[in-house]
């Protein structure tokens, strides 16, 4: 008995006012069907079938989880959607009906509304609500609030009794796959909106002597949908306040909560410490006792334990060892990978810099396509000049070498261990181990030499 999924995503969304279909809005960073699809896959369904129509291409060409696409070209109501969705169901599989624009339902909501069908039985999603207009409504035999579910009116043919019902319909639905097969095709639309309702499956369900559970979330942001920018945000709230609660309980000191915000998954050590404005993008690790200051940023970032990165850095697609001091205003391109004990002050950036041990770039430099090796210093202003307008070249600098302010290394080239670089020196070949070089011009002193002085 497999666990299918059919998420509803052909819809327009036109209270977005946007180009996009809906569904691909990101929450999070990831589009709000990608984060039913994972919980899906969480659920280990055995296939999930996603139901398109508007912007299809484009939903199909983003989404990156492996899902079986179904086509609803014109949207006839959510029964006529799930129809389009039913290949490879068979009578024996366990069917979870759900929605593309409601991304934060728990994977253990989903899990209850499962765990409650047989042949006999299917759950059905649902909240009291005080207000649950635009939702349809649950119908209890005898209008009592527990008494058993006999079926769903939506509101806009409901009655004014049936309008006074507080418990609505939060759309999402289980139930084995041979009800789901013949229940569907006995749903018309001959309805207020005439459209095919799926809810009317609820009423068809009891008449075949299939019970109807009630499963209710454990938050009523879980069943919340996105219809606008509004409701986008606010979920987006919900979601990085529930991320920011996961890393306080886990030993993270956050000095504002609802100033953090995590795109992807933010692993960590104990003792991690963040200050405001901190945003983590993709797969990003802090190891333990990790500071960082207001307003920085990591893409894909991995920070080792007791690394100090002060406010306002940037780090993308880098690695950063041990006992690091980086920023303030540091820029790390992609591809750096800093050894233990690495200092990159401010006004510096790098890019695929492989940095050793013990190593500094205090100030003011660009260090790009570049191998340091251990206890490398780099003084202000000095720049890797990597590209000749056409190529990229490396710069090598060996173990305890010595670079002057504002030098410029043009590369290739290499600085041997131990060597000194005079400030101000353009360097375009190999610079020997242990000596000085410099390029410096000589620098003059002119006698009686005197300024010019204004004509009168
Ligand atoms: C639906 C329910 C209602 C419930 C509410 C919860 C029906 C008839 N009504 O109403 O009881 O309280 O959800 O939010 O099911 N979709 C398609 N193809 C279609 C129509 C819809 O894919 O032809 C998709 C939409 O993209 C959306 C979802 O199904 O993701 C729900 O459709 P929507 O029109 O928002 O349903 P409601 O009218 O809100
Ligand atoms: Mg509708």
């Amino acid at each position: 008995m497999a666990i299918r999924l059919i998420i509803l995503a052909a819809g327009k969304g036109t209270r977005m006012k946007s180009q996009l279909p809906k569904v691909l809005h990101p929450l999070a960073g990831k589009p709000l069907l990608g984060h039913v699809i994972d919980t899906g896959l969480s659920l280990n369904a055995s296939g999930i079938t996603v139901v398109i129509g508007h912007g299809a291409e484009l939903v199909k060409d983003t989404i990156t989880q492996d899902v079986q696409w179904a086509m609803q070209t014109e949207q006839l109501g959510t029964a006529h959607a799930v129809m389009q969705g039913l290949e490879g169901i068979t009578d024996d599989d366990t069917v979870l009906l759900t929605y593309g624009d409601v991304p934060l339902t728990r994977a253990s909501t989903y899990q209850k509304l499962l765990d409650v069908v047989s042949d006999t039985r299917m759950g059905l999603l649902t909240l009291r609500m005080d207000d649950p207009t635009g939702y349809g409504r649950i119908l209890r035999e005898g209008n009592t609030e527990d008494g058993p579910i006999i079926g769903i009116v939506e509101q806009k043919d409901a009655s004014p009794e049936q309008i006074a019902i507080k418990e609505g319909n939060c759309g999402v639905i289980s139930i084995r796959g041979k009800w789901l097969l013949s229940l569907l095709k006995q749903i018309g639309n001959d309805n207020a909106q005439g459209e095919y309702y799926l809810t009317d499956l609820i009423g068809l369900a009891v008449q075949n002597n299939v019970a109807v559970e009630a499963i209710h979330p454990d938050d009523a942001w879980e069943t919340d949908g996105v219809n606008s920018r509004v409701q986008l945000a606010t979920l987006e709230r919900v979601h990085q306040a529930n991320q920011a609660q996961a890393l306080m309980e886990g030993g993270v000191t956050l000095h504002d909560p609802s100033r953090i915000d995590i795109r992807g998954t933010l692993t960590h050590g104990t003792d991690v410490d963040i200050d405001i404005n901190a945003v983590f993008i993709g797969n990003c690790h802090v190891g333990s006792n990790v500071t960082i200051g207001p307003n920085c940023t990591f893409e894909n970032a991995s920070i080792g334990d007791g690394t100090h990165v002060k406010a306002n850095s940037v780090i993308e697609d880098s690695v950063i060892g041990e006992n690091g001091d980086i920023g303030p205003f540091a820029r790390l391109r992609p591809g750096c990978e800093l050894a233990d004990n690495v200092k990159i002050g401010n006004f510096v950036e790098t890019k695929k810099a492989i940095i050793g041990n013990g190593s500094k770039v205090n100030h003011l430099s660009y260090v790009g396509d570049a191998e340091l090796a251990e206890n490398v210093n780099v003084g202000a202003g000095t720049i890797t000049c990597n590209y000749d307008g056409a190529n990229k070249h490396k710069t090598i600098i060996g173990s305890g070498a010595f670079i002057g302010s504002n030098a410029a290394l043009v590369a290739p080239v290499t600085i041997g261990n131990d060597a000194t670089i005079g400030a101000g020196s353009t360097i375009s070949k190999e610079a020997p181990e242990g000596k000085l070089t410099i390029t410096r011009a000589k620098q003059t002193t002119i006698d009686g030499w005197q300024r010019p002085t204004k004509k009168q």
